[in-house]
């Protein structure tokens, strides 16, 4: 198979599934039901069957869950690892808040395994491990009182909101709880734009954070090369209005057709060897291809909890963002915006407002979030200290969660400057 050919069934596979997940979600019953003990059966990796507390505990790093309420009634599952195995001071350091990925969960700081999981290498490192969630994905799939199984208005946001609602709620259940002053805070790709955007949009946070550690941070994706990403997101922005009248919200859940679709194509263990090895290579090619990277047991295990979902919303912003040469709102149209926000044009976010002490690693490989875009980023920021190119010269935007070199590329840097905002 040639490039293209891969591309080009990327794309159809993108389109084909999101056609399935729409008929499934017309018809409202949402999940598939495979049970674990048919999964175990046919050769799913039990690491891929955890949810989080299991897993971490499985590695000898016991976790808590703790539940989050944020203002507008979304309730959010938070984890925090309560004992590393390779830590043996008795003073922990404050406390350091992980925030994921569009389509992941909490997952993505551990899916690599304790040897390069960033939330394990931060936990034998003493820091106090936090790793939150943001409404829609599988661990944020909760309402006081919408249901989002029935009730469209669940549906109803994107970054816009996690950043004005969901990172001051956790950000403030962690001060609370732990009684701290400050945390520290790591955004990767969408968990380092919310972060702006809560800067922006709820002055005063940001200063409750004393350290920003953006991993390729998702602001404007002008530059984005990876055509599947750019398609794919454009896609669910053109079909945003057709699918809602069908009452499909919600994109890529866990347990809907396409998480699980992917997951058993990867996972039944006789086909693993020839397809999960040029799957692989198919889903680097979203994000560009960094051979060994990422290993093949993390392939198998992340697929039992990528992607987590999200709002049809969400990804027709990120369809719009490849547009806009700026870090804006939602844009609704001329009119539309004219009623919301008092203007033709949506407003931009105040990246003046990131006022925190921030460090910036991204990769030169990155499809998602260009060198580019990052370069256009950075001056904008007023509190920079570092904004450092991985040295991996293949590094791409999937290697800043999943890559077995986490440890040598990432986690010194993170280290370095984390120890200096970590004064006990
Ligand atoms: C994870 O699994 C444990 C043990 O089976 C269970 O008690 C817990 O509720 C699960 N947590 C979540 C968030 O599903
Ligand atoms: C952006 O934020 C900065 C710093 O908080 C503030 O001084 C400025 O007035 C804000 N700009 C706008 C347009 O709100």
């Amino acid at each position: 198979m040639n490039m293209a050919s891969i591309l080009l069934n990327t794309l159809s596979f993108l389109s084909v599934s999101s056609v399935v997940e729409a008929l499934w979600h017309t018809v409202r019953t949402p999940r598939v039901p495979i049970s674990q003990n048919t999964k175990a059966f046919l050769g799913y990796p039990e690491d891929s069957l955890l949810n989080f507390t299991e897993l971490t505990t499985k590695y000898g790093y016991p976790s808590d869950e703790h539940t989050v309420v944020t203002e507008d009634g979304y309730i959010l599952t938070l984890f925090r690892i309560t004992k590393a195995r390779n830590c043996f001071n008795s003073k922990r350091y404050p406390p350091v808040l992980l925030m994921h990925g569009l389509q992941l969960n909490s997952h993505a700081w551990i899916d690599s395994g304790p040897s390069s999981g960033l939330a394990y290498l931060l936990s034998d490192a003493c820091y106090d491990v936090w790793a939150g969630n943001v409404r829609g994905n599988d661990y944020g799939r909760r309402h006081v009182s919408l249901n989002p199984n029935k009730d469209p208005k669940f549906w109803d946001f994107y970054i816009e909101e996690m950043g004005k609602y969901d990172l001051p709620a956790i950000i403030d259940y962690i001060l609370d709880y732990t009684k701290s002053m400050k945390i520290n805070y790591i955004g990767y790709s969408q968990g380092g734009g919310t972060f702006f955007v809560m800067c922006s949009e709820r002055p005063g946070y940001c200063d409750k954070v004393q350290l920003m550690t953006a991993l390729a941070p998702a602001t404007r994706h002008y530059s984005t090369r990876s055509l599947a990403f750019r398609s794919a997101t454009q896609l669910f922005e053109k079909l945003e209005k057709p699918l809602s009248v069908y009452g499909y919200y919600e994109v890529f859940a866990n347990g809907a057709v396409t998480q699980e679709f992917l997951a058993l194509f990867c996972q039944l263990s006789f086909l693993t060897t020839k397809l999960c090895g040029g799957f692989l290579n198919l889903i680097e090619l979203l994000y560009s291809l960094h051979p060994g990277s990422i290993t093949k047991y993390t392939i198998e295990v992340l697929f039992g909890h990528f992607p987590a979902g999200t709002s049809l919303r969400n990804m027709a912003r990120y369809g719009q963002s490849m547009r806009s040469k700026r870090f804006q709102k939602f844009d609704y149209g001329r009119e539309q915006n004219l009623v919301v926000y008092g203007r033709e044009e949506p407003p931009e976010y105040n990246l003046s407002a990131v006022t925190v002490p921030l460090v910036c690693l991204y990769g030169r490989n990155d499809g998602i979030v260009d060198t580019r875009d990052i370069a256009w980023l950075i001056p904008q920021l007023p509190n920079v200290l570092e904004a450092k190119m991985v040295d991996d010269p293949l590094w791409n935007h999937f290697d800043m969660a999943y890559s077995q070199y986490t440890r040598n590329e990432l986690f010194p840097t993170i280290n370095k400057y984390l120890l200096q905002f970590s004064a006990p």
